[in-house]
């Protein structure tokens, strides 16, 4: 079976084409982060007009590369949701009217399933039930992962995601956007040591989340310390300090919330997805955490961390082989900019 995916949610336009026999015979990906950067964030607007743009020519270069004509395909799979109205908008209709003129399934895609199920694209694979840790710019999750489609979500962030926090906190020290690996980069020159930045909710039960207080207290310390400076080399090693500081409060507050929720279900695997898990220093924790409380963490390659075509073309062929999908037998195109996981069946 062949499945297109089609990845539209937010700056990236991904399209690839997974075989559930060969495995990913296609894999091509658009970044759209230099048109975003000069902004700060991502323009929803100029998001949706250059998946326009790139859209249906990556799904040409996808055919190309693996060596298929549409008529090869089996079954269409693109996110539905959640994300930009907009960006997803041009995937669905896209991916739905190819299914409708193809007369094959269309597969609409949860973007965070698609992320959940990034790791068993890898050899080194988690089996049903895991526990997971969904980590991106808009989402952070921990989820409890019985089978395809049920999802049991047991935190969730009160305010901002671990990747927006990474993003404005790079931001605020003048690291370019999308700043999470500008900051990680920066931490490795750092000391980690020199202050001391808040555990967001550890000291309360539960396995939420929360990262505002964690970026007041960065912004707070960045601009009274900077006051103190006398020179710019000064000026360089409190940002690298700051960086290692954040970045150190952030990993042990969600490595330490993994442990938890793995006490909390006796699940002994944890699969760790979504952007921020490209985290070296993260993947550090968890895997001596993993050690020590004797469960195994499951990373996807760092390419399939971010967002990407394979993880839906994965999921789609995961959903078709299940044969849990829903396909309309009119041209409906649905996009949802709000879609809760746990209502996936
Ligand atoms: O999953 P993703 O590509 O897009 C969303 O679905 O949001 O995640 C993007 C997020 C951004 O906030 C980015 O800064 C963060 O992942 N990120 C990182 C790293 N690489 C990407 N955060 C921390 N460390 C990294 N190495
Ligand atoms: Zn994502």
């Amino acid at each position: 079976m062949k499945i297109l995916g089609i990845e539209s949610s937010c700056d990236e336009t991904g399209i690839a084409i997974y075989d559930t026999d060969q495995g990913l015979v296609a894999d091509q990906l658009y970044s759209q982060i230099e048109l975003h950067a000069q902004y700060g964030g991502v323009v929803p607007e100029l998001a949706s007009r250059d998946h326009v743009r790139k859209i249906v020519p990556l799904i040409e270069q996808a055919c190309e590369e693996a060596g298929l004509t549409l008529d090869d395909l089996d079954g269409i799979a693109y996110t539905s949701g959640p994300g930009l109205i907009g960006a997803l908008l041009v995937g669905a209709c896209v991916g739905r009217s190819v299914a409708w003129a193809l007369d094959k399934p269309a597969i609409e895609i949860h973007h965070m399933e698609g992320h959940l199920l990034a790791p068993l694209l890898e050899d080194d694979k988690p089996e049903f039930p895991f526990l997971s840790l969904l980590v991106s710019g808009g989402h952070t999750l921990l989820v409890d992962v019985q089978a395809l489609g049920e999802y049991k979500i047991l935190g969730d962030t009160l305010d901002d995601a671990a990747g927006e926090a990474f993003d404005k906190t790079a931001k605020l020290l003048g690291l370019p956007y999308p700043g999470g690996r500008y900051i990680a980069e920066l931490a490795t020159q750092g000391d980690n040591t020199r202050f001391k930045f808040p555990r967001p909710m550890m000291n309360r039960p539960g396995l939420d989340f929360s990262f505002s207080g964690l970026k007041t207290f960065t912004r707070v310390t960045w601009e009274t310390e900077v006051e103190l400076c006398s020179n710019d080399e000064e000026k360089q090693k409190l940002k690298a300090d700051i960086a290692a500081c954040f970045e150190l409060a952030v990993t042990d507050t969600l490595s330490k919330k993994c442990v938890r929720a793995i006490k909390q279900t006796g699940l002994k695997s944890l699969v760790i997805a979504g952007g921020v898990s490209a985290n070296v220093a993260l993947r550090e924790m968890l895997s001596t955490l993993g050690q020590k409380h004797r469960f195994k963490p499951f990373f996807p390659s760092p390419k399939y961390c971010t967002d990407n075509g394979a993880m839906i073309a994965f999921a789609g062929a995961m959903r078709m082989a299940a044969n849990q999908y829903a396909s309309y037998g009119e041209a409906t195109i649905k996009a949802y900019p709000r879609w809760n996981l746990e209502q996936l069946s």
